[in-house]
């Protein structure tokens, strides 16, 4: 295994694109869409393989109940977009940043509807078609190769679209939402669940803002966006917004979205909260700086997983952080 992931992630990751890339993480909103583009591919060449071992072929958190597993909560997290679609056999539906299609696989085998996965990541890609023919879903699931900004797809050629945690990936959530809008039939439904800074965040929280930044940093997020930023930009592009809100509010206390990255599932570190921010600045850097030597190795994308880990956990605690604020909006007709 440990010489399979080792060639996997050596073709995978170009060392030499790869620090470049990663170095502009920290304050990267300096960069153009085409370098945004290259910077998120870096990150889930190097991050794929960890992510599905730790955590599955669904790349995304789950609102948690006690007593439920984490496989069983990340189902009915994707049945919930499901059925706010209303997915139903015959329905062709875009899947927006796919990963290696967990979330399209399970909603295909639960609605019966065909759902084609658009991703950038060609990698990602490839991991998803094999588990697609593996899965016998050929029939229903597909994938498509593209930019979330620029979707290969004719006008009009979708029932429903949904994602789950890509879009926060995007330089600029208007237009990735106005191709959305366009690939759509009149009438149709786009559900998500996005990233979003709460209301708890205060800006003028030198605490809040490092963590922040940390997040944006080692998740390769441009600006993580505020609520208003996402039903704003929904509803200038053209979509009636249905319904939004954050499903973390939803969870019970005693099972918070990053309960299971405290659990050491992914054997994290524990991180003193005082000196939080700056230990995994300096840790970031030091990997991101030493990237180069991951294709001879695994452990600095073991690293990188952990750091993501622990800024998403340190995030949730403070409740300035959410990946799952759900919108759900309608192209008019
Ligand atoms: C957190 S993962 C979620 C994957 C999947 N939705 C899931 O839940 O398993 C984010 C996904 O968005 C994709 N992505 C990021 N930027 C993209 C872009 N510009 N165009 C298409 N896909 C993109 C990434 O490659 C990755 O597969």
């Amino acid at each position: 295994m440990a010489n399979d992931f080792h060639n996997t992630i050596s073709k995978a990751v170009q060392p030499e694109d790869t620090v470049e890339r990663l170095s502009k993480y920290r304050r990267s909103q300096g960069l153009s869409k085409e370098e945004y583009a290259s910077t998120v591919t870096a990150f889930y060449n190097l991050i794929t393989e960890f992510c599905e071992q730790g955590w599955g072929q669904s790349i995304h958190f789950a609102l948690m109940e006690p007593g439920v597993s984490l496989e069983e909560s990340i189902a009915n997290h994707e049945y919930f977009l499901g059925e706010a679609i209303g997915l139903r056999p015959g329905m062709k539906v875009l899947d927006v940043g796919c990963g290696v299609g967990g979330p399209q696989r399970s909603l295909a085998r639960k609605f019966g509807a065909s759902i084609v996965g658009l991703n950038i990541n060609e990698y990602q890609l490839g991991k998803c078609s094999v588990y697609n023919s593996k899965a016998g879903l050929d029939h229903l699931c597909s994938i498509l190769h593209g930019d979330f900004l620029n979707i290969p797809a004719e006008d009009g050629s979708f029932d429903a679209a949904y994602h789950i945690e890509a879009i926060c990936h995007a330089p600029d959530k208007a237009a990735v939402y106005a191709e959305i809008f366009r690939v759509l039939r009149p009438g149709a439904v786009f559900v998500g669940y996005d990233v979003c800074m709460t209301p708890l965040y205060d800006d003028g929280n030198p605490k809040h803002r490092e963590l922040k930044e940390i997040n944006e940093y080692v998740s390769a997020l441009p600006q993580i966006a505020s609520f208003t930023e996402v039903t704003d930009s929904l509803q200038a592009v053209g979509f009636e917004l249905v319904e939004a809100r954050d499903r973390a509010l939803d969870a019970d206390p005693k099972t918070p979205w990053y309960q299971p990255l405290e659990s050491g599932s992914l054997n994290l570190r524990s991180l003193s909260r005082t000196a939080l921010g700056r230990k995994i600045a300096a840790v970031a850097l030091r990997i991101l700086e030493g990237v180069r030597a991951v294709p001879k190795g695994s452990s600095e994308a073991r690293e990188i997983i952990n750091i993501v880990a622990d800024s998403l956990v340190a995030a949730g605690r403070l409740g300035i952080v959410t990946p799952m604020y759900y919108h759900k909006a309608r192209k008019p007709g």
